[in-house]
This record gives structure tokens, sequence and C-alpha cells, in this order.
């Protein structure tokens, strides 16, 4: 089974409209049509002025995170459907800072997958063990619950991202053999959840200080599909570097 590399770009809070729009003329050239999927998730301030630069390119956008329900009183957020209006295709879910910060849980994170793909959007879903979970051996346990609801999301528009919390923003990458040992795990997961095709066809992406003389290493794993990118994405020139890393995993594909 080859799996198309999928690419993609966390900006976090970084991006207004002018440097977005700067930063993508200088990505576009650099991203071909036949090669790894690539997304950028920029601020959702900033995804109308995206959206204008990329409608018929092959970088896709996403969102960072959006509600579960359609409408309603909920100051603050945004739904799925507000976001594919704007020309988004994917959304990230269940990030690690808005576990840590915003009180996301295993729950609302699938909650809010469900939601995105009722709107036609990709789910990204965001799971990982912080570093005390990690000491205590509990990785997999981890990840066995944070994939708990799995089955209530439609294997075909869905990405999973493992990003051990530790790694995150930190420069310290998971090993490739930390990160496979935990991506096998989850295409088991999927297994139970999907069965064997649709486990077979997921992409599991690593995230947590993903760079360009770290990417070919771990994309080379058996099941790591791609990389959820933070800070290396902000910059055009180390994102390419990302992409075309992923680019070698495909021509030299298994
Ligand atoms: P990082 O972030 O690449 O800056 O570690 C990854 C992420 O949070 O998605």
């Amino acid at each position: 089974m080859t799996r198309r590399p999928l690419i993609a770009g966390n900006w976090k809070m970084h991006g207004d409209c002018a440097w977005t729009q700067g930063y993508l003329e200088q990505l576009l050239p650099r991203v071909e049509a036949n090669g790894p999927e690539v997304v950028v998730c920029p601020p959702f301030t900033a995804l109308a002025a995206a959206a204008v630069i990329v409608v018929g390119s092959p970088v896709a956008l996403g969102a960072q995170n959006c509600h579960w329900e359609e409408k309603g009183a909920f100051t603050g957020e945004v739904s799925a459907a507000m976001l594919a209006e704007l020309g988004a295709s994917w959304v990230i879910v269940g990030h690690s800072e808005r576990r840590q910060y915003f009180g996301e849980t295993d729950e609302t994170a699938v909650r809010r997958a469900a939601a995105a793909q009722r709107a036609r959007l990709g789910a990204i879903l965001c799971v990982g063990e912080t570093l005390a979970q990690r000491q205590a051996g509990e990785t997999l346990k981890v990840l066995e619950q944070q994939t708990r609801e799995l089955g209530l999301l439609d294997p075909a528009h869905l990405a999973i991202a493992y990003e051990p919390v530790w790694a995150i923003g930190t420069g310290h990458t998971a090993t490739p053999a930390q990160a496979q040992e935990a991506h096998a795990f989850l295409r088991k997961r999927a297994r139970e959840h999907f069965g064997e095709d649709a486990a077979q066809r997921l992409r599991i992406l690593y995230g947590g200080s993903v760079k360009p003389d770290n990417a070919a290493e771990l994309l080379a794993e058996e099941d790591v599909d791609g990389a959820l990118v933070g800070g290396a994405s902000l910059d055009v020139e180390g994102f390419s570097a990302i992409i075309r890393a992923a680019a070698g995993r495909m021509s030299s594909a298994r």
C-alpha cells in the first residue's frame, strides 16, 4: 500500500493577512500537483486572504479548530461549515495546545472531527502522550484511550497526527523508532475500528519538532505517512524542504 504523503503546516497564532499573502506567493511555485498533499493551516483571520491565493493551486487550506455544532450561542467559536465556506478543506482538531490551555478532551476532539466531516472537511485528529506518561510507560495506553471513539469518524476523510507533547516546540523530536512504534499502534487501532482496507489507506502524520534535517528519516518509517509541522512551517524554505523529503519517500515508494 502506498499512501500519498500529507504535509500540513500548523501556523498556530502566527501570520496576519499580509504575511500570509507573501508566504503563499513564495510557497506556491515550490509545490507540485503530483507530489505530496500540502495543507497550510493559518489562523482563522487569514483564511480568506489565503483562499484567494491558493484557489486552483495544489495547496489546500486547513483551519486549526472548529466547533462541534453548526451554529448557536457559542461566543468565540467557529463552525466547520463556516470554514468550508471560506475555502478550507481540512481542520486540525484535538491539538495538545487546545487540550492543555482550552480544556479540550478526547471526547470533544472527536465531536469536532465528526462535525468537520459533516461539513465535508477532512479532520486531522491529534493525539499523543505527555513526557510523564511516556516515562511511566503509558504511551500506548494513552493512545488507546485517545482513539476510543475513532469509530464515530469516517476514515476516508481523516488523518491522525501522532504528536508526543514532549516533542512539540521543544526541539526534542521522537526518534524514528519511537514514532514508528506509536504509528503502528495507531494503525492497529484504526484496523479495529474501520477494518483492514481503510486502516491501510489512513494517513498517520508525525508532529513534534519536525525540521528539514529530520523529516526524511521520520518519513522513511513504514507507518509515518506525513507530518504536521509547527514552527518549521513558518519558514517557506524549511517547509518546502520538508515537502521535498516527503516527495523523496514517494519516489522510493515501498
Ligand atoms: P512544532 O509543532 O513543529 O513546532 O513542534 C508541531 C505542532 O504543534 O503541530
